[in-house]
């Protein structure tokens, strides 16, 4: 028996708001998407609880190192990034994940409260209440939402001045209009006095690429198919997992990687209200992943409204951190 005194007290698990319902129907966004004459499926629908699962195991794969790329260079540059943005701050983490990316900056940014937004809401309350037991002397909130249409944060969120942390790559998976306005609403949530810490994907050769998102183990097409479960789950529609195949490649002209679904068989898909028939060969396009030059993302950056913008890259240049002040 141990007596009550040396057990620890109980920890309050930190505090999450869940905003999903306050935003897009996915029922209505999911048909409107595989209605169109090109089917296609949000790349937010991936991150179900497996989804986010396998995106962990993604970022273990040899062949896709943007994760532990991004990593080398905020380790080798975390000084000056901590000295330019300053102590004290509330560090704003969109897509936040398993939120390792964010917990490595707490010693370096000493963050008066971190706010972690990310819309796969499981996942992230599961991995909040492990970081908050790591570290019961932060002040920690979950948030539930897609920001990708807009951030929205509640007054929860504490004042001062924020540090708006988005890695990743993910800023890879809007099309580049649709990046400048988003870069443009994280300027508008970083106040006068704030900062962006942005990682980005660089073009590199075609064969990198398409190996990055078509790896011999299947790791990638477990995630990418694993998005029609979540489909299934969401809209009551009846995929057979089995009649897909994973397809990704880089395509030089858009800059873009590209993921498919393509049907193996000739297939009809139906759910409330709808139906959908693909050919053999018919394809749903998953997800866009745009890889930038240094000068783009520059460049965008200031026309989205930051005032100036340090970037750091490893060796072989494949891979950005940019820091923005506003
Ligand atoms: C989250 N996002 C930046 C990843 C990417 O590289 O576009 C998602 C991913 N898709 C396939 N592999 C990883």
């Amino acid at each position: 028996m141990v007596p009550d005194e040396v057990l620890a007290p109980p920890r309050a698990a930190p505090q999450f708001i869940d905003l999903l319902a306050e935003t897009v129907d996915p029922r209505g966004e999911l048909t409107a998407a595989l209605l169109k004459a090109c089917a296609s499926i949000p790349p937010k629908y991936f991150y179900d609880r497996l989804g986010s699962r396998l995106f962990e195991a993604i970022c273990e794969l040899p062949e896709y190192p943007l994760t532990r790329t991004e990593r080398a260079i905020v380790d080798a540059h975390v000084h000056e990034i901590a000295a330019r943005i300053g102590p004290g701050g509330v560090l704003i983490d969109l897509g936040a994940g398993n939120c390792e990316k964010a917990e490595r900056l707490f010693g370096w940014l000493a963050p008066t409260q971190y706010v972690a937004i990310d819309i796969a809401a499981d996942f992230l309350r599961d991995r909040l209440n492990v970081l908050a037991e790591r570290n019961p002397q932060h002040s920690i909130l979950g948030i539930a939402q897609d920001f990708t249409q807009a951030i929205e944060l509640p007054e929860e969120v504490a004042r001062g001045s924020r540090v708006l942390f988005y890695p990743g790559s993910s800023i890879g998976n809007f099309a580049p209009e649709q990046a400048f306005s988003f870069l443009q609403r994280t300027r508008e949530a970083c106040g006068n006095d704030g900062h962006l810490l942005l990682g980005v994907d660089l073009v590199k050769d075609k064969r990198l690429l398409d190996l990055a998102y078509d790896d011999p183990l299947g790791v990638t097409a477990a995630f990418n198919l694993n998005v029609l479960r979540n489909v299934n789950a969401l809209l009551g529609s009846d995929f057979d997992v089995g009649d897909w195949r994973h397809i990704a490649f880089f395509n030089e002209e858009q800059s873009r990687v590209e993921m498919h679904l393509e049907a193996r068989r000739a297939v009809t898909v139906r759910w409330p209200g709808a139906e959908r028939a693909f050919a053999a060969g018919g394809r749903i396009h998953t997800e866009n992943s745009y890889k930038y030059t240094p000068e783009r993302l520059r460049e965008t950056l200031k026309r989205a409204g930051y005032k100036w913008v340090a970037m750091y890259t490893d060796d072989a240049a494949g891979f950005a951190v940019a820091l923005a002040g506003a």
